[in-house]
């Protein structure tokens, strides 16, 4: 079990964090086409490819969440993605869930599917070279949301699906979503998320999961989209820890938080404020796919063939982001290049 507590503390040890790069090709296809780029597998590769050769790979990149049909695929110069990622330092993982269905028994929830042959797909993606899973359970917020039935059976999932994780010697991140769609206030989102967070963690007991190998990829405690509330990132910081820090049990090495919309520059200055304030054991740190990838799309998209180009805008934002899971991060530095 000790290679799943190294493989955890690997990834989000001095500043790093993990790169999520995991869309679903319904997912990618629609980003692709807000860009303008067609979503073929060639297209896929070459902008995920672009981005897990960069040199911030080395330096903030701790590991890439790959989605099936990237974790099967050939880089330009030979190697298999999980090979590239590994020789430029980083750890590939791989999303093991296959998405959020209609749950049965309630009206505009969902449930995460994927259990089926989990097993089997597990051992594959073992041989394939990777080290780290993630299964996201997916809740939304309003009046009587998430419902008990809706926390009861995603946490029941990941439970299930972390236990299989780490049979088949690979680290879960265990990813329960508040969406922030919705006029909540911050501290709806923080009674919500507190419930979410406690009954997974009592689901991972149950199925005897070793909290040490695992890695929590929570939404931060923000106020919803449509919420008239605006608060500080302060405020966001301090009801986050509290969070955190009353439903985390402390074996957990390490947050890893999702972007979940917020833009480049919140999910930044948000992380930041989180590890100024942060005393507690975890390591806070980042899991970003949005945010840390529109630039480098935009950028990307007006010339597929400018790969050294879209290396820096991405690696610009890798910096930042590793500078805000160290607390170091300003405004200014933004403009530093
Ligand atoms: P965002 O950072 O874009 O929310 O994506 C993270 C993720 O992996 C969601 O499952």
């Amino acid at each position: 079990m000790s290679d799943l507590h190294n493989i955890a503390k690997k990834i989000l040890s001095n500043g790093k964090g993990i790169l999520a790069a995991d869309e679903s090709t319904v997912t990618m296809t629609k980003r692709l086409s807000s860009v303008n780029v067609e979503s073929n597998p060639d297209n896929r590769l070459l902008f995920r490819e672009t981005l897990f050769s960069s040199s911030s790979m080395k330096d903030c990149i701790g590991g890439v969440i790959l989605y099936d049909e990237t974790i099967k695929q050939i880089s330009s110069g030979g190697k298999s993605i999980p090979e590239l990622i590994k020789d430029n330092g980083a750890v590939p993982g791989i999303k093991v869930d296959t998405g959020a269905k209609d749950l049965a028994g309630s009206k505009n929830e969902k449930i995460t599917e994927g259990l089926d042959g989990l097993r089997e797909r597990l051992k594959e993606y073992y041989e394939l070279g990777a080290r780290f899973t993630k299964w996201r359970g997916v809740y939304i917020i309003s009046d009587n949301l998430p419902s008990k039935l809706s926390i009861i059976s995603n946490a029941h999932a990941l439970g299930r699906y972390a236990s299989l994780a780490q049979e088949s010697g690979m680290v879960p991140i265990v990813e329960p979503e508040i969406l922030m769609d919705g006029d909540h206030s911050a501290e709806v989102c923080y009674k919500k998320t507190s419930e979410v967070i406690k009954r997974c963690y009592e689901e991972l007991y149950l199925n005897n999961v070793d909290l040490k190998g695992t890695i929590l990829k929570p939404n931060m405690i923000l106020s919803g989209t449509n919420s008239k509330e605006k608060i500080s990132k302060s405020r966001v910081a301090e009801l986050t820890i509290e969070c955190l820090t009353n439903n985390v049990p402390s074996e957990v090495p390490g947050i890893a938080f999702l972007s979940g919309g917020q833009t480049e520059i919140e999910a930044v200055a948000n992380l930041n404020e989180v590890n100024k304030l942060n005393n507690s054991s975890f390591i806070i740190t980042y899991s970003y796919g949005r945010a840390l990838q529109q630039s480098a799309l935009k950028f990307w998209s007006k010339d597929i063939s400018n790969i050294k180009g879209t290396q820096e805008v991405f690696n610009h934002r890798a910096k930042m982001c590793t500078l805000a899971a160290l607390g170091k991060w300003t405004e200014n530095l933004e403009n530093s290049k």
